[in-house]
C-alpha cells in the first residue's frame, strides 16, 4: 500500500512494518525506542511491543494496514519503512488519507477495511481452534455468496483466461497451504487435464526445471509468509501471479496481479483449520469453473455443508478416538490418491497441536519399508474416499491387522468403517472430512492439557526464514 519500489530490495520484496498503537503516548514511546536502531533491533522492539498488548490489539497489529494522516510517524532505516498508526477511528483516517494523497501511492482501493468492528472472540468455545472448525460451514456459505450467482461461478476473467491460456499451473504454499495446493493439483489435473506443479515455497529455489508458460497461484492464509515472498522474487515473469489469502491487504496480495479472498475472516489459532478448507474449496471451484461445471460445484458445496454439520453435531466418536490415541507416541495415516493428501494435512494438524509424531503414508507403499515399524503398539488411521481404491486399500489394512496394530477406518461408504461421512465425490472429501481430523487433533491436545491455540515453537505467520 505504502510506497512502491523505493521500499523493495532484491531479497525482500516488501519491507514494511506496521505498528498499531492505542494512544499518542504509546506512539511516542515506541517511536523513541526504535529511532536510529537497525532493522533487526527494530523488529525485536516491534515483537516486544506486540507481546505487551492484548490479543485483539496484537491481531490488529498483524492484520491491519492504515495511516493516520495527522499523527503518523515514520522511521526509515535503509530500505525499511516503519509506520506507526493509532487504531482509533481508522475509517476516518483512511478517507482523509485517500483525499490528501501526500505523494504516497495507494495501490489498491481497499480502504473499506473494517477490522476494528470485526468480532474477535471465542464465543462460547473454549479455544479459537474449535471455534474456527465450527466456522467452516459458514465459510463455505460465504464462498458461495462471494463467488457464485444464479448457479454460475463468478471469478476474475483475467484469472480464468490466464489459467486457460497457460501451458501449466504452478501452485506455491507452505505448511497447510501447501497441502491445500496438493489437493488442487489432484482435482485440477483430473478434471481439467492440465498439468499442475505444486511447490513448497521454502524449496522453490531448489527447483531446477520451471515451466515458463505458467500461471502461478500463491496460497497463503496470512499473505505474509516470508518463504513465499522470497519465492516471488525468483519468478521472472510476474505478470501471472495470483494470490489467495484471508488478508487482501497483505504483502503478497499487493504484489499479485489480482488477489482473492479466502472468505475465512480472521483465523487466530496457530493451527490453520478453516483457511485450509477455504483454500481447498477455491481450488476445487477453479477446477469446476474451468470444466464448465458451475452448478455441480454449487450443489456439491451444499452437500459438504450438511456433511460437516453432521460431523460437528455428534463428536462423541471423535472424542473417544482422541482419548485412545493421546498416549501413543507415534501414529500412521494411511490412504491412496487424494486421501494421502488429506492425510498429510491431518498428520500435520496432529503434530502441531498434540505433539504426537505422525506420518502420512501411501497405503500401497507400506510393504516397501515402513511396515517394519508396525507392531501391536502402533496405531493406524485409514481413509478411503474412493471406491476405486477399495480392494488394494483393504488388503493393506489386512497387513496392518496382521501386525496386531490398532486401527480406525474412515470412509464414505465402506461397511467395515468406524466412521462414515457423506460426500458428493472424492474431490470434495477434503472439505467434508477435514473437520473430523481437525477435531481429533483438537481433542487429543485438550486431553493432554496443551496450549491448543498457541502450540510451542510455532508462529501463526512465519515472517522470518
Ligand atoms: C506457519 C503456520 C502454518 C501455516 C504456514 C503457512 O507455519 O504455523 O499453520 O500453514 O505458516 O502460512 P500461510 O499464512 O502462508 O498460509
Amino acid at each position: 500500500i505504502v510506497g512502491n519500489n523505493d521500499f523493495l530490495t532484491e531479497d525482500y520484496p516488501v519491507m514494511r512494518r506496521y505498528l498499531v498503537v492505542e494512544s499518542d503516548d504509546d506512539m511516542d514511546e515506541i517511536a523513541g525506542k526504535i529511532k536510529g536502531l537497525d532493522e533487526e533491533k527494530i523488529f525485536k522492539e516491534y515483537e516486544k511491543f506486540r507481546a505487551k498488548y492484548s490479543r485483539k490489539t496484537k491481531k490488529i497489529a498483524e492484520e491491519f494496514l492504515g495511516l493516520n494522516v495527522e499523527n503518523y510517524r515514520e522511521v526509515e532505516y535503509d530500505k525499511l519503512l516503519t509506520v506507526l498508526v493509532p487504531v482509533y477511528n481508522t475509517e476516518k483516517y483512511f478517507k482523509e488519507y485517500k483525499k490528501s494523497k501526500k505523494g504516497i501511492e495507494i495501490k489498491k482501493d481497499i480502504l473499506e477495511l473494517d477490522i476494528l468492528n470485526k468480532k474477535i472472540d471465542k464465543g462460547n468455545f473454549e479455544h479459537f481452534m474449535i471455534k474456527e472448525i465450527y466456522d467452516e460451514p459458514l465459510v463455505l456459505k460465504k464462498i458461495l455468496d462471494t463467488y457464485t450467482l444464479d448457479n454460475k461461478i463468478i471469478i476474475s476473467e483475467n484469472l480464468i483466461n490466464d489459467l486457460k491460456e497457460s501451458k501449466s499451473i504452478t501452485i506455491l504454499g507452505c505448511g497447510t497451504s501447501y497441502h491445500a495446493g496438493l489437493i488442487g493439483k489432484y482435482v485440477i489435473e483430473s478434471l481439467v487435464k492440465k498439468r499442475v506443479n505444486v511447490y513448497l515455497a521454502s524449496e522453490f529455489n531448489n527447483v531446477t526445471l520451471l515451466d515458463e508458460n505458467t500461471t502461478y497461484l500463491f496460497l497463503s492464509q496470512s499473505g505474509e509468509t516470508i518463504d513465499l515472498k522470497l519465492a516471488y522474487n525468483l519468478i521472472k515473469d510476474k505478470s501471472r501471479i495470483y494470490t489467495f489469502s484471508n488478508v487482501l491487504t497483505s504483502s503478497l496480495c499487493m504484489l499479485s496481479k489480482e488477489s482473492f479472498d479466502l472468505c475465512g475472516d480472521i483465523e487466530i489459532s496457530v493451527a490453520s483449520t478453516k483457511a485450509y478448507v477455504s483454500e481447498v474449496t477455491l481450488l476445487i471451484m477453479l477446477a469446476y469453473k474451468l470444466s464448465n461445471l458451475d452448478k455441480e460445484f454449487i450443489d456439491n458445496i451444499y452437500i459438504c455443508i450438511n456433511s460437516i454439520n453432521k460431523t460437528l453435531k455428534n463428536t462423541s466418536l471423535i472424542k473417544d478416538l482422541a482419548f485412545k490415541i493421546k498416549d501413543y507416541s507415534s501414529l500412521f495415516y494411511l490412504g491412496k490418491g487424494i486421501d494421502h493428501f488429506i492425510n498429510l494435512e491431518s498428520s500435520l494438524k496432529l503434530k502441531e497441536v498434540s505433539y504426537i509424531h505422525s506420518e502420512a503414508l501411501y497405503s500401497g507403499e507400506l510393504k516397501h519399508g515402513s511396515i517394519a515399524l508396525l507392531s501391536k503398539d502402533s496405531f493406524v488411521i485409514g481413509l478411503l474416499s474412493s471406491l476405486k481404491n477399495k480392494s488394494s486399500f483393504m488388503n493393506n489394512i489386512k497387513e496392518v491387522d496382521a501386525r496386531e496394530s490398532k486401527y480406525f477406518l474412515v470412509s464414505t461408504s465402506c461397511n467395515d468403517s468406524d466412521f462414515i461421512f457423506d460426500c458428493p465425490n472424492e474431490y470434495f472429501s477434503p472439505i467434508c472430512i477435514s473437520s473430523f481430523y481437525q477435531l481429533l487433533s483438537y481433542y487429543t491436545a485438550l486431553y493432554k492439557g496443551l496450549d491448543i491455540d498457541k502450540p510451542r515453537n510455532l508462529a501463526k505467520s512465519c515472517t522470518v526464514e
